[in-house]
């Protein structure tokens, strides 16, 4: 007897349809035969399927037993099929009666005991059985709860192949879960970890450029001796990162669950991602990309922060393949198994010294640099980098009185306060659009919300002039002085809104050429 049930194979973060055909009562040696590209997870699938059906007191079957994943030409990685191949065993093998199998898809690992395993991906599974119109999605604990976050689609929690069948089967009852409680609990705010702001001395301006860049979801780069606080700082951002939307908790949730981080507990439900991958960082790992193609850094900071400390360490040719991300918030892999589109709208905050010691133009120390090793060391981040990184703040050291200093300087909260009222106003300004803040504002939107008047024109014009700045950086000046205005809860951009902009950019003159 023959019998199919639909289930998904992920790409990217999104999912295909997997149909798992079983086909039972084969003449032959009594084998189960697994066929349509699978990886070894997939088929060690049989056993695992094996075992769990004896121990969950059905019958494993005992004739020839072909299994075939279509359609053949994609790729199956992963546990996902155990239980959708259990369950149409037993509907091929005449053990699971009058169940409607074709309603549903199901995915789900098992253990030999007959236990169901989360899996990787629940979110993007939801959105197929959405869009294939399924009655319902059959799903594992902790999968089942991701998935039920998206809207339209009914989502059953099954802790165990015997579950899954008696359900089908109309034997027991199964509520959907409500995805209200999945909100909820989505929406708790990350836990306070013992980093505040609070600890950071001195660096008003350093600071102060940092709920700038937070608040518009701007880049930033530090620039400063060693010592100076710029580690300390970036550690801190997260206490003051304004909390997602829905949408975008949504579409941050969906990469982490196709990257298996929301499963293995991993991802703080609520929060917006901070990355900070290691210089040594390989170009797959940062990009995304391997044999199915799955995300990299960059996406896994999707409507967070990607952090790069010690920017001149990271290789070359991984800086110059950040150029197109940054600018278009997306990233295309392509690979033999296919190409993927994932979104990356990062904000990148970057750390460095000024040259090899650390301490060109240092007040307490000499810088032993020579001209040509300071060029070399600055000439590993180029240009076209620099030129999409709106904000550059130098983080000079410490003064003796500020170290010694008991006062504490401003703690997280009221810091996140103001840029959470920042970027409120930002979705009022851009409700109905996809974007949720002033840096991701396109060409058109920049006239529109960050009109200025001809006397601050002429300003802006005399900037550029001087400062030798491109195109880009005049359209970035205006986003971050957008933002300026914002944190200032007005609705003009005012000529201390665009100064403080524009000095933001001057440091790449002075530092770099
Ligand atoms: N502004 C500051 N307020 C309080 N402590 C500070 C400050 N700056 C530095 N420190 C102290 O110095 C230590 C090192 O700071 P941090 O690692 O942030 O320096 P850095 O600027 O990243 O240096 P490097 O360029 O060497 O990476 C901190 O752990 C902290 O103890
Ligand atoms: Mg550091």
């Amino acid at each position: 007897m023959l019998a199919t049930i639909a289930s998904a194979a992920l790409q990217g973060i999104d999912a295909d349809v997997v149909h798992v055909e079983v086909n039972a009562g084969e003449a032959g040696e009594p084998k189960l035969f697994l066929v349509g590209l699978p990886d070894t997870a997939v088929k060690e699938s049989g056993d695992r399927v094996y075992a769990a059906l004896g121990n969950t007191g059905f019958r494993p079957p005992r004739t020839r037993t072909t299994i075939n994943l279509a359609p053949g030409h994609l790729r199956k990685e992963g546990p996902f099929y155990d239980l959708p191949i259990a369950l149409a065993i037993l509907a091929a093998t005449g053990q699971l009666k009058s169940a409607t199998l074709g309603d549903w898809l199901i995915a789900g690992e098992l253990s030999l005991s007959g236990a169901t395993r989360p899996v990787r991906g629940a979110l993007a599974m939801a959105r197929l059985a959405r869009r294939l119109g399924k009655r319902g999605l059959l799903l594992p604990a902790i999968s089942a709860e991701e998935a039920s976050l998206v809207e339209g689609v009914d989502v059953y929690r099954v802790d165990s192949l015997d579950r899954a069948a008696r359900f089908l089967t109309g034997e027991i009852p199964l509520a959907p879960l409500d995805p209200a409680t999945a909100r909820r609990n989505a929406q708790t705010p990350p836990v306070d970890g013992a980093a505040d702001f609070s600890e950071i001395k001195g660096q008003h301006a350093l600071r102060r450029a940092i709920e700038v860049a937070v608040a518009g979801a701007h880049n930033i780069l530090m620039i400063g001796p060693p010592g100076s606080g710029k580690s300390m700082v970036a550690k801190r951002i997260p206490t003051i990162m304004p909390a997602p939307t829905l949408d975008e908790h949504l579409e941050i949730l969906s990469i982490h669950s196709a990257a298996g981080r929301t499963i293995s507990g991993e991802m703080t439900w609520g929060a917006r991602p901070f990355r900070s991958p290691h210089h040594t960082v390989s170009d797959v790992a940062l990009l995304g990309g391997g044999t199915i193609p799955g995300p990299g850094e960059i996406s896994l900071a999707h409507h967070g922060v990607l952090f790069l400390d010690e920017l001149p360490e990271f290789k070359r040719s991984a800086l110059e393949t950040l150029r197109q991300p940054l600018e278009e918030c997306e990233v295309s892999i392509s690979r033999s198994a296919g190409k993927v589109t994932l979104p990356c709208a990062f904000m990148l905050v970057a750390a460095m010294n000024p040259c090899p010691c650390g301490y060109l133009g240092d007040a307490k120390h000499e810088c032993r640099c020579s001209p040509t090793q300071i060029q070399r060391y600055r000439a590993r981040i180029s240009g076209p980098l620099l030129d999409r990184i709106d904000l550059h703040i130098e983080a000079p050291s410490l003064s003796l009185t500020e170290l010694r200093s008991e006062k504490p300087g401003e703690a997280s909260l009221p810091l996140r306060a103001r840029v959470q009222a920042a970027r409120s106003r930002q979705h009022g300004r851009f409700a109905g659009t996809k974007i949720t803040a002033n840096s991701r504002m396109t060409h058109a939107q920049i006239r529109k919300h960050c009109a200025i008047d001809s006397t601050l024109g002429d300003l802006l014009q005399q900037a550029m002039e001087q400062l030798h700045l491109s195109a880009r950086a005049y359209d970035r000046i205006l986003k971050v002085a957008r933002t300026i205005a914002d944190l200032a809860a007005t609705e003009k951009i005012e000529a201390p809104h665009l100064l403080e902009a524009i000095q933001y950019r001057s440091l790449d003159r002075t530092v770099f050429y």
